[in-house]
C-alpha cells in the first residue's frame, strides 16, 4: 500500500502538469485500485470551458483503461492554500467506481491531509444496476 506522503509528492509535481490556463487552479488526484495501483491525473481545461476536466475524472478514465477500478482510496490536492474536496460531479464518478468506504484523502500544500469517506461526501450516490436498465 503506497504511503499517503509517496502520493503526496507525485502530485505536488504533477500539478506543474495541469493545464488550468484559464482558472489558475492545478489540480492533481490520485486513485488507487483494489491491486494496489495508482494512477494520476490533472485538470485538463479548455477554451471552451464546459469541456474542462477535472483531475479525478483523468485519474479514473486512466485507472479504467488500466483495468484498474474498484478503487479502495483517492487523493486530491491543488495549488490552492489549504484543503480541496472534490466536486459534486467528481463525487458522483469517484462513486461509480469506489468500493465501499473508499477513503478521499485531501491533501493541502503543507502536508495538511484530512479523509472522508465516498459515502460521506456523497450519500444516497445515484448507482443504476444495468440488469435493471430496460434495452429497446
Ligand atoms: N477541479 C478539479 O480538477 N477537481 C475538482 O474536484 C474541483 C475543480 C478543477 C476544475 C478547474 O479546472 C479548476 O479546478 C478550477 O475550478
Amino acid at each position: 500500500m503506497t504511503d499517503t506522503t509517496v502520493i503526496a509528492a507525485e502530485l505536488r509535481r504533477l500539478l506543474g502538469h495541469a493545464h488550468a490556463p484559464f482558472s489558475g487552479v492545478q489540480v492533481a488526484a490520485a486513485v488507487e485500485g483494489a491491486d494496489g495501483s495508482v494512477c494520476y491525473g490533472v485538470n485538463v481545461e479548455n477554451a471552451a470551458y464546459p469541456l474542462g476536466q477535472c483531475a479525478e475524472a483523468s485519474a479514473i478514465g486512466t485507472a479504467v483503461t488500466q483495468g484498474a477500478a474498484a478503487l479502495r482510496r483517492v487523493w486530491v490536492a491543488s495549488s490552492l492554500p489549504g484543503l480541496i474536496w472534490p466536486c459534486g460531479g467528481c463525487r458522483q464518478k469517484i462513486f461509480e467506481f469506489a468500493s465501499p468506504g473508499c477513503e478521499v484523502i485531501s491533501v493541502a500544500a503543507n502536508g495538511d491531509t484530512d479523509s472522508r469517506t465516498i459515502e460521506e461526501l456523497l450519500p444516497l450516490g445515484f448507482r443504476l444496476d444495468p440488469a435493471q436498465v430496460r434495452r429497446a
